[in-house]
Formats: structure tokens, sequence, C-alpha cells
């Protein structure tokens, strides 16, 4: 279990880090979601004993990362990606990761394969890979131990959606065997196909926390019929007011059920009913993680977006 407490850093005048406070649970896999600055690899990086906080504590486990005995094979951490020696081929960068954590060289294979990097691509060096290479590289030696826990700092960052979704099932299976994990994106819908629960921040502070379902759902409804004109005066009738968003399709804060009772109600075909209008979660985020207007945001309104979240900064 990953406990924060309270966590705050500050650089000079700046405070990167602003009070936060989230647990990441074994079983599950947490997206920690802000724009870029908003305080994510500060905030992974006090984890991993790299920065040492301004107040307030990280604990893995119940223990500072600095205070486990042998932590790469505790936990894994992939912080920047890019950081990588570019001068070493990837096979010998895992190899010394498992020499030094007292490894069998096997894990090393085991790995590779693992996230897809062929023998020929291990031979190359790193200071040839791409991006999603490098990832690759990266999530492997995490891996390399088998730990508990995974902290992964934006690893879907260069990886095409074939690679997000090679992700995706990983970290699920990872979880599902009762890893922990905590990855950071500064993509909504990155996080939104990885994540159980997502933690939202802004500069510095968190501005929604919850299970994904839950700040999903607080996003409304999308609507779409075969004949818009009459669900718009169905859904009128019923009360339920809605936001054109498509050639033929509406938004709306109201339940996808009750709008899908008033359609049948007057007859009308619908062609989409679903939870979540995905443009306007984007928009919510922005809005929610934006600019400069820190006092606009009030502490953690979990769970869930809702309309009640507080709604500062410009997108
Ligand atoms: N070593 C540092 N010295 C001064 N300011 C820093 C340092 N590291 C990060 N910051 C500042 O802290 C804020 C948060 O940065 P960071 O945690 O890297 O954000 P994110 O990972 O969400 O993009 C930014 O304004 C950044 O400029
Ligand atoms: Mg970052």
């Amino acid at each position: 279990m990953i406990e924060v407490q309270n966590l705050s850093k500050r650089y000079g005048d700046h405070l990167a880090v602003d009070d936060i406070t989230f647990v990441c649970r074994p079983g599950t896999v947490t997206g920690f979601l802000g724009p870029n600055g908003a305080g994510k690899s500060t905030t992974l990086r006090m984890l991993a004993g790299l920065t040492h906080p301004t107040a307030g504590q990280a604990t893995i486990g119940g223990h500072r990362y600095t205070e486990i005995p042998n932590p790469g094979a505790q936990i894994g951490v992939l912080l920047d990606a890019s950081a990588q020696h570019n001068g070493r081929a990837g096979r010998e960068v895992l190899t010394i990761a498992a020499q030094t954590m007292g490894l069998p060289k096997k894990r090393v294979d085991e790995m590779l394969e693992l996230v897809g990097l062929s023998p020929k691509e291990a031979k190359r060096r790193v200071g040839n890979y791409s991006l999603g290479m490098r990832q690759r590289l990266g999530i492997a030696q995490s891996l390399l131990a088998d730990p508990k826990v995974l902290i992964l700092d934006e690893p879907a960052n260069g990886l095409d959606p074939a690679g997000i979704h090679w992700m995706r099932q990983l970290l699920r299976h990872y979880a599902d065997r009762g890893g922990t994990v905590l990855l950071s994106s500064h993509l909504l819908h990155e996080i939104e196909v990885i994540a159980d629960e997502i933690i939202v921040i802004g500069n510095g502070r968190i501005v929604a926390q919850g299970q994904k379902e839950e700040l999903l759902a607080g996003a409304g409804t999308f609507v779409r019929a075969l004949e818009p004109d009459a669900l718009a005066r169905a859904l009128s009738v019923a009360g339920i007011h809605v936001t054109p968003a498509t050639a033929d399709g509406f938004t709306t804060d109201a339940d996808p059920a009750d709008v899908g009772k008033a359609a049948a109600a007057a007859g009308v075909a619908l062609l989409e009913l679903r939870p979540g209008d995905r443009a306007g979660l984007e928009d919510l985020f922005l809005q929610l993680t934006a600019g400069d207007q820190r006092e606009a945001l009030a502490p953690a309104p979990a769970p869930g977006f809702g309309p009640t979240a507080p709604q500062g900064g410009q997108a």
C-alpha cells in the first residue's frame, strides 16, 4: 500500500506539491492525472526517496523508501524513461540492474520477452531507442524483481495505441495478482483506459479523486438518435435539459436511465446512449487543473467531480 499524507514540496517561493493526501491499495491501478507542471513527478520522486518533502510523508508498506532494504526488489520505479544510459544496450541495462539486485540472469530474458523487446532490439544501444522502446525497457527494469508496488511516471508517453493497450493488459494482470500500481499521465484518455482509481492534481493540489466509474458518471450522459429533433422534444417534455454535442447527439446532466426512459416513452429510436460526456470531462479536467487560479480551487471535492466541484481557472 502506498500512503501519502499531507505531503508538500516547496521550491523557493513555489509550492510544487501542496498538502496532498491519498492512498493506493493492493489490487488496484491508480492514475495520477494532471497537466504539465501540476506536481506529479515531484510527488513520485518524493515517494521514491529522490526528493525530500518540505512537509508530510510518503510511505510504501508503512516505510519510507529510503528505509527499505534493497528497495528495488520491493518497489519498481520508472521515473524518467528518457534518462537511461544512452551508451548501453538494452540488455546490458537490465543485466546490470539484475546483478545489483541479486537476481538470476534468466529474469532479463523473461522481462525482455514480457515487454516485447526482441533479442535484436535488446542488443541495440538505448541511445538509438524510440521513446516507446525506452518506456518498454524502463517497465522491464521496474518489473525485474517482481516487486509488489509499481510507481511509473508517464509510462504511456511515446507508446502507440497498441502499446497503450499492451501496457493496460500488463498492469491489469499485475494488479489482479495483488500488485499496487501508481502511474501518472497528463492525458485523460490514457488514464481512463488503465486506471481503477483516479487522482486529479492541478497546481500541486488534488482537485478530484475517486473511483473511475464515479468520476466518469459525474460527467453526465451522451445520447444520439436517428431523429435528433424528436429526441430533443421528448427530453424537453420529460424536463431533461440537453446541449447539442454532435450533428445528431446531445449531452445532459441527467442519468442515462432517465434519458433512455424519456426516449422510450416518446418512441424515439436511439443510436447511442452512454454515461460520461468525454468532451465535457476533458473540459472539466482542464478547468479543474488550469492556470494559476489556485485560490479558486478548493481541496478535494471527493468523491467525484459532481455538480459541486469547484470550477476555477480557464481552460
Ligand atoms: N528541482 C526543482 N527546482 C525547482 N522547481 C522545480 C523542481 N522540480 C520541479 N519544479 C517545479 O515544480 C512544479 C511541478 O513540477 P513536476 O512535479 O515536474 O510537474 P509534472 O510532473 O506534473 O509535470 C513545476 O512548476 C516545476 O517547474
Ligand atoms: Mg512530470
